[in-house]
């Protein structure tokens, strides 16, 4: 059993993490600010059934708000590795905000870094996005490609710059670090703004599905317990080894475009979709696409959710929490 400390332990995935770390057998300490993105009270229902584990314990704090503010709210038991999962999410506002998105994921990133080397914790799992990849033209994509100048939102920027920041730790201070790289995630608790729970919505509301682009856009979709699967063999493998420094896909390496999604989410809903034709969104990238080689030779990661199973998941959650 380990203590882990989990960053944006009140979102869609950190949740997820939580309870899986727990029923693992560890230790798990949450910290989270509800960040007004959306509704604190969606968070605190995500949080339920971890505020009644024994080994759970809750801090509600703001990662921009500095060292000492972390010191203050985080409790001084020992800590083996922290998941860094709080981030503002989301390509399309940080194009609108993208000085929020900066101060929040790379300065947040960087008091949390300076937290932990005060705290002489030493290994840190780190939640990047596919977005880094921005439209580097040859796939699938493999962590090794160059992404200098990839990045095609704030968002991308920010993760881009995390991993950075882990590397500057891991030389300057010997942190061990896994930056794993998500791939549109989705499934029960899925953040509002992204694309699944949108159709789900419109569609039993009656209303047309907006497409952006032609329709050929793809995302790898990977199951929300896939991706926790992948997180809690990272921590495992952190907590193995010595003198890791390394990035991971956690993906599904099986893009699906847009209008196959559409038509998919259709089926699972019992409905046929009508489509509403909008311009690409600034800041979005073609395609997303894992190579998952290494995580697989690394971790044993090996997703397991067909989109189709994926999809009845989130429509069973979704009516559950709308009856
Ligand atoms: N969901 C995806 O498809 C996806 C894809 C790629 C990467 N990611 C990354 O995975 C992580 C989790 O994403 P999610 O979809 O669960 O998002 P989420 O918004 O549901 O969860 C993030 C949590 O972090 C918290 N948070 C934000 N800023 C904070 C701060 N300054 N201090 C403390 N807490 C803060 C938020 O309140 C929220 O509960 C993020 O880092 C995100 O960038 C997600």
């Amino acid at each position: 059993m380990a203590s882990i400390l989990v960053t944006g332990c009140a979102g869609f995935i950190g949740s997820h993490l939580a309870e899986r770390l727990l029923h693992d057998g560890h230790r798990v300490v949450g910290l989270d600010n509800f960040d007004p993105f959306y509704p604190r009270a969606r968070k605190q229902e995500n949080l339920r059934a971890c505020l009644q584990h024994p080994r759970f314990t809750f801090h509600e704090a703001d990662l921009r708000q500095g060292l000492d503010a972390l010191v203050d709210a985080l409790p001084a038991d020992p800590i083996e590795v922290v998941v860094h999962l709080a981030a503002k999410a989301g390509v399309g506002p940080s194009v609108r905000e993208p000085v929020a998105y900066l101060e929040n994921n790379v300065i947040g990133t960087t008091h949390l870094l300076e937290w932990m080397r005060h705290r002489e914790i030493t290994k840190l799992f780190f939640a990047s996005s596919s977005s880094v990849y921005g439209n580097t033209p040859e796939r699938p994509f493999r962590e090794d490609m160059p992404l200098l100048a990839a990045c095609i939102s704030p968002y991308a920027a920010s993760k881009l710059s995390g991993e950075q920041l882990t590397y500057t730790y891991h030389h300057l201070y010997g942190l061990d670090v896994l930056n794993a790289r998500f791939f549109t995630v989705y499934g029960p608790r899925q953040r509002p703004d992204l694309a699944i729970h949108k159709f789900v919505r419109l569609l039993r509301d009656g209303q047309p599905i907006p497409v952006f682009g032609d329709g050929t856009t793809a995302r790898d979709y990977t199951f929300v317990l896939d991706t926790v699967d992948g997180i809690a063999r990272g921590v495992d493998y952190l907590l193995r080894q010595e003198n890791v420094y390394d990035t991971l896909n956690l993906g599904n390496n099986r893009p699906v475009p847009l209008l196959e999604l559409i038509d998919a989410v259709g089926r699972a809903v019992g409905q046929t979709p009508a489509l509403s034709f909008q311009p690409m969104q600034a800041g979005d990238v073609d395609i997303t696409y894992a190579d998952i080689s290494k995580a697989q030779r690394l971790l044993g990661y090996a997703p397991q959710t067909t989109l189709a199973q994926g999809l009845q998941e989130f429509v069973h959650w979704l009516d559950q929490t709308r009856s």
